[in-house]
């Protein structure tokens, strides 16, 4: 049993193994993630019920072992060195003449021109990370240790082992018996950014970057929060070894490769010191592009015997160099945090910076995002702060350097008044809806109340509505916008409408044509399609796509500003906290004024029409209950509702109408008491009768199950009358009843919804009490009847 279990084990491993080399090494998976679990899982169980066969190179011992108390010391047998760096073109070139010099005799005679011979160079990128060294021994990982100081490393042997990309048991054959790989941890962007969201979740603190963020993951003295952690080993060398290599660097990590070790995908070979600048130019221009920081890229001399011969100076190869791309981050001060008044009134934190080279460019502002940014970083006017430039990226604050923190550093305080308008400011929690629970987020944002009073909105607000792909105002640059709010000419976009000639041509920069010019365009917008408008009007988070699908869904400027929240919902795309920054946009008594004024001003709207066929075709009961976020109702539910009441009215009879919403099939006990909940209180019922007549309103094609007489309370719903009524006879009692969409049966059953019993109730009546059918005097009928107006 026991053999055949171990030769399972084997197989599995085997096959888990290869599945591994192909996705991490090799990028191409050869199995679904659903096979590869059920063979994971498969020699989990088997591992858990032969304890004996658990061996430390199985794959299934990633997870993370005890923690320790301290790290052990490792000896690098062969030390780990470092790099020379070269920042220039001149630096490279330098480099590479020291290494044809070194080289001497031993480099074959250049061409009869007498340019020289070239020189092979390995090139890879220089990864931002920590430099590693993995031990394997007859092909089984058996120790990771940092570099240290070189000489002597730290054990991070358990937390190798939680490093996905790194085999346990090398792939293939014909490895050394020992062999010592190096190569870099690093973190990915991506694992980097879910590394710290996950820690502004859990209200902990981040990483400043990925490079920090793969250290302080590999130094965890409990391997089962490296195991935790996102990250990556690559492979650019080797250490001791014993038994037979190829002779060149790149041969070594193609064999590497075919071991099971991740080696770069950018791995090249440069044929002289151009093609080496030529690749550093290739790969600076990938830079931002790729899935990981790098710092620069290494150039390695590719023969093993040129580089025994040029042998190391001090503690660099004089065979090897990297070759650094500027840097991304300095060090600067922090002069003063500034206010800035965006579009739609927030204001917010901008870092003033003594200047500093960054990346090529000079920086003396960065964003601060919001005060919780500021807050979080713990920033402080006269601190000296980390600033990064990556790419086309806005420069932004890294980290604050407290020891460097002076005695009088001031704290950030936000602005009680407007810094433009004077306004005041007024801080707003940030709330998230989801399913229309509306829930304050942790975040917190800082607006100016002023709106188009304040000079900074109206400016961020008309500069935006004359854009390009909104009402396409040629000849309206910011600065004429400026200008134009500075001297009061333009208060609301409405006003551009009423610039006369005299206004315009006594403004700075305009003389008669121009002047002329700029009239025409502000008349030539005065017919905009429904979408450019609606996305000039500014909503916040309304953008382009937004507005063309409101304008083609709802098809008319009354209907999108008429929507409620849920309605817009209906839209694909359009999600409840969106749905209600648009309505509140349209309850606002400002913005209707502005619009009114604008139609006024001769502003027509064009492609108005009807409702889309596609929207107005996509309205249900079902969707609508749906929609109201009643508690335990979920799509299902709302179906099974739907279905049984046959219409909003019934919906809410069947509510309160204990009796009858028990029996009703397909609810569960937490969804009756929803709905019984939800519509006990009158302001939820009269808003679902509001949205219902608002999809009615706008001509949506209103589908409700087929087989109830939709729009009546007592629809789908079986009565029985028994006995003698006085008020009226049975056959009114009857019409009456099926007036409200009820069938009336002559005997009682199972499917009886409710008896109505008068004097004299004999057999009938004893079957509802058998059946526990709901039973009516002839008072509560004649209430019941009352209620519903029947
Ligand atoms: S080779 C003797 N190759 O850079 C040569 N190093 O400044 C040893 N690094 O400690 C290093 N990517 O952590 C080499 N492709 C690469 C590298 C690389 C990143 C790091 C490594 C090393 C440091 C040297």
């Amino acid at each position: 049993m026991t053999s055949t279990a171990a030769q399972r084990i084997e197989q599995l491993r085997v096959a888990i193994n290869e599945h591994n080399y192909r996705y991490y090494v090799l990028d191409e998976p050869s199995v679904p993630d659903a096979e590869y679990d059920r063979l994971f899982k498969e020699l989990k169980a088997l591992e858990e019920a032969h304890p004996e066969l658990v061996s430390l190179d199985s794959p299934t011992q990633r997870v993370g072992a005890e923690a320790l108390s301290a790290f052990g010391q490792v000896r690098h047998e062969i030390p780990m060195l470092s790099l020379g760096n070269a920042f220039a073109e001149d630096d490279l070139r330098d480099f590479d003449r020291r290494v044809r010099e070194g080289l001497g005799e031993l480099l074959p005679a250049g061409d009869l021109f007498g340019a020289g011979a070239l020189v092979e160079y390995a090139c890879e990128p220089k990864l931002d990370g920590l430099a590693v060294s993995l031990l394997y021994e007859n092909g089984v990982l058996v120790r990771g240790a940092t570099r240290g100081d070189g000489s002597t490393g730290e054990d991070i042997s358990s937390n190798v082992r939680t490093v996905r990309n790194i085999p346990l048991r090398l792939h293939g054959e014909g490895w050394p018996r020992v062999l010592e790989v190096r190569g870099e941890v690093f973190m990915s962007r991506a694992g980097f950014e879910a590394l710290n969201a996950r820690a502004i979740e859990a209200g902990g603190k981040t990483f400043a970057n990925p490079r920090n963020a793969a250290a302080g993951s590999l130094r965890q003295l409990d391997p089962k929060v490296t195991a935790s952690r996102p990250l990556e080993f690559c492979s650019y060398g080797i250490g001791q070894f014993e038994g037979e290599l190829p002779d060149t660097h790149t041969g070594i990590l193609e064999a590497l490769k075919g071991w099971g070790l991740p080696i770069s995908h950018e791995l090249q070979l440069a044929r002289g010191v151009d093609e080496a600048l030529a690749y550093y130019r290739v790969i600076g221009a990938k830079r931002d592009s790729l899935a990981y920081e790098i710092d620069g890229v290494v150039f390695k001399v590719n023969r093993l015997d040129w580089q025994r011969e040029l042998g190391f100076r001090a503690r660099e190869p004089r065979w090897a160099i990297a070759h650094k791309f500027p840097a991304q981050e300095e060090l600067t001060e922090l002069l003063d945090v500034e206010f800035q008044v965006g579009r739609t009134g927030a204001v917010t934190p901008v870092a003033r910076l003594r200047p500093v080279q960054v990346a090529g460019v000079t920086v003396s502002n960065a964003t601060l995002h919001n005060m919780d940014e500021v807050a979080r970083l713990g920033l402080m006017i006269g601190d000296t702060v980390i600033i990064r430039r990556a790419g086309d990226v806005i420069p932004q604050v890294m980290q604050v350097v407290l020891e460097r923190r002076p005695a009088d550093a001031r704290p950030v305080a936000i602005p009680q008044s407007c810094p433009i308008c004077g306004s005041h400011v007024e801080r707003t929690q940030l709330v998230k809806r989801s399913k229309g629970k509306a829930s304050l987020s942790e975040g917190s944002i800082y607006r100016c109340v002023g709106r188009l009073s304040c000079q900074a909105q109206l400016k961020q607000a008309i500069i935006h509505f004359v854009s390009r792909r909104a009402m396409d105002i040629d000849g309206l640059g910011d600065k004429i916008v400026e200008q134009l709010v500075d001297v009061e000419l333009v208060k609301s976009p409405a006003d551009l409408y009423t610039l006369s000639f005299e206004q315009v041509v006594g403004l700075e920069g305009f003389a008669e044509l121009s002047t002329r010019n700029l009239l025409a365009a502000i008349a030539a917008s005065r017919q905009p399609p429904l979408a450019r408008f609606i996305f000039a009007l500014g909503i916040p988070d309304v953008g382009e796509e937004t507005a063309k699908l409101l304008a083609r869904a709802l098809g008319s400027l009354t209907r999108i500003a008429a929507a409620l929240p849920e309605v817009l919902t209906w839209l694909p795309d359009v999600g409840l906290e969106v749905a209600h920054e648009i309505h509140s946009f349209f309850e606002d008594a400002h913005n209707r004024t502005v619009i009114a004024q604008l139609r006024e001003r001769g502003v027509e709207l064009q492609e108005e029409g009807e409702l889309h066929a596609e929207f107005a075709a996509c309205a249900t009961l079902a969707e609508l209950l749906n929609k109201l976020n009643i508690a335990g109702i979920a799509a299902t539910g709302a179906k099974n509702l739907a279905e049984a009441a046959g219409s909003l009215e019934g919906v809410i009879a069947l509510s309160q109408d204990w009796l009858s919403l028990n029996v009703t099939k397909g609810l569960s006990e937490k969804a009756r008491q929803g709905l019984r909940e939800f519509f006990a209180v009158p302001a939820n019922a009269d808003k679902a009768r509001t949205i219902e007549a608002q999809l009615r309103e706008f001509g949506m094609h209103w589908q409700s199950a087929k087989k109830v007489v939709a729009g009546l309370p007592l629809a789908g719903q079986t009565w029985v009358l028994t006995g003698t009524l006085e008020a009226m006879s049975r056959d009114e009692g009857k019409a009456r009843l099926e007036a409200l969409g009820a069938k009336v049966a002559g005997s009682v059953s199972a499917k009886t919804h409710c008896v109505v019993a008068g004097p004299g109730a004999g057999s009938k009546l004893a079957k509802a009490g058998e059946l526990g059918v709901r039973v009516l005097d002839e008072q509560a009928f004649l209430e019941l009847l009352a209620q519903y107006g029947g």
